[in-house]
């Protein structure tokens, strides 16, 4: 249990009994608020043949249809909103990276909701009220800097308001503004921390402790890499757009070992990616979530394509989710072999010589699929260090996921720089006609 029970708020302080009933009941009336408001819901649960009733326990959300980000982009923009337009306050768009966005919405009580969350896992994370938190998420349409700012708010913190990009400022601010806790995408801090390395600065001996990292894939390698060149704790932190934002999971600073998810407000489930079967907990698959108190936009079993296993609580009577590997979009299969770029990260975090930037090119040569992963040198490593870590990593993904990919050791800083979520996989293969 958490070290101090005091600092926990109400929803965290459920007995597992207490969760469950708690759970059933907001989402009998999650479920019934779909349905009344949000046509698309009524239409589908008619033709699955179920209505809100129907749920007479959890077990029964299995009987409900799910619903995908196809189905929210045809609604585009509004037509999953649940209450009149009026009570709208905020909207949010997700980072669609191939046609439509979906647009997502939020009245008071949600904006309300999704503070809470966020401030609650900043305090998992070990944040407390009164630390200064440096925000460095994209502001704007994605949910990233405005919903950990008003998370961080919520929790009593300051917070400088970042931003992305303008790296050379970012370093400026943490030297002089003394921030306790940095949020931002894993892949940005690894600019960060380049950035105070060419300044001459130590990131070491700066003021952060904490940093809280997520909306994109990363693995234990980074955290090990990021935690010794800066010195603090390095925490996960999950969520998305169409559920909330930031702050649906998060993982505890005092056990590290996967994002607890605040099911008070987000039933998790996790499915066979191809049969849509509910898992039982600790298998893998595809995480599917349910709002449980949301009004603007409820969302039932909404299908995130996000890897995981759902394991029981440690920190949290909450159950947790395993780090999430990779999106099934972001899978490359490369002549019948599946790959996440997050197996890559793991093997060029443990080569020595090479730095953790890299790249992974698809290509086509006649009818085979071909994949280079491109690495950066650290820098000062020699020609021979390169040369024996490009063997090396080949071999490793030769070996560890049992294909065969090329590989190039570019020089240090020649590869483009993540100032958000970072793109890792560059398709260079002809379109289909
Ligand atoms: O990325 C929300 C967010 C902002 C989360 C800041 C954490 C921190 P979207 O832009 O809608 O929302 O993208 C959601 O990003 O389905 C995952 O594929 C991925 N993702 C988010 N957090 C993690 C994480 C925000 N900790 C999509 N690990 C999700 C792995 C993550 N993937």
């Amino acid at each position: 249990m958490a070290e101090a029970t005091g600092l926990l708020d109400a929803g965290e302080r459920l007995g597992a009994r207490e969760l469950r009933a708690l759970q059933l009941e907001r989402l009998r009336a999650s479920l019934r608020h779909a349905y009344t408001n949000v046509p698309f819901y009524r239409e589908a649960f008619d033709r699955a043949g179920v209505r809100p009733d129907d749920c007479r326990g959890l077990g029964d959300l299995a009987r409900f249809p799910f619903t995908t980000k196809a189905d929210l982009r045809a609604q585009y923009p509004y037509g999953m909103f649940a209450v009149e337009r009026t009570r709208i306050r905020r909207l949010h768009a997700s980072s669609g990276t191939t046609g439509r966005p979906t647009v997502v919405g939020y009245t008071e009580n949600d904006l309300s909701l999704w503070s809470d969350m966020v401030a609650r896992s900043i305090r998992a994370a070990g944040g407390r009220p009164g630390d200064t938190v440096h925000v460095a998420y994209g502001y704007g349409l994605f949910t990233g800097g405005l919903g950990a700012h008003y998370g961080a708010e919520r929790l009593g913190c300051t917070v400088v308001p970042a931003s992305g990009g303008m790296t050379a400022r970012q370093v400026q601010l943490v030297q002089d503004l003394r921030p306790r806790i940095i949020m931002v995408t894993p892949s940005y801090m690894l600019t960060l921390l380049d950035e105070f390395e060419r300044q001459g600065v130590d990131p070491r001996g700066t003021s952060l402790r904490v940093g809280i990292f997520g909306a994109e894939p990363w693995t234990e390698g980074m955290r090990r890499e990021i935690e010794e060149r800066c010195g603090i704790d390095a925490v996960d932190i999950y969520g998305l757009s169409e559920v909330i934002g930031p702050g649906v999971a998060q993982e505890c600073v005092e056990t590290k070992d996967g994002l607890h998810v605040w099911e008070d407000h987000f039933l998790p489930e996790v499915v066979d990616p191809v049969t849509g079967e509910v898992l039982p907990d600790g298998e893998r698959g595809e995480l599917v979530f349910t709002s449980l108190t949301k009004e603007a936009m409820p969302v039932v079993r909404y299908r995130t394509r996000d890897l995981t296993r759902l394991l029981p609580g440690t920190a949290r009577t909450f159950r947790r989710m395993e780090r999430v590997t990779g999106r099934s979009d972001d899978m490359v299969i490369l002549r019948g072999v599946n790959l996440f770029p997050t197996q890559i990260e793991e093997i060029l975090l443990r080569t020595p010589g090479v730095a953790p930037h890299f790249q992974l090119r698809l290509t086509r040569a006649g009818r085979l699929d071909a994949l280079t992963v491109r690495a950066e040198a650290r820098p000062g490593a020699s020609a021979e260090t390169r040369d024996e870590a490009a063997r090396s990593v080949a071999a490793a993904v030769k070996d560890g996921i049992g294909v065969s990919v090329a590989v190039e050791i570019v020089e240090p800083e020649s590869l483009e720089r993540s100032v958000g979520k970072i793109r890792r996989i560059v398709d260079l293969r002809p379109r289909p006609a």
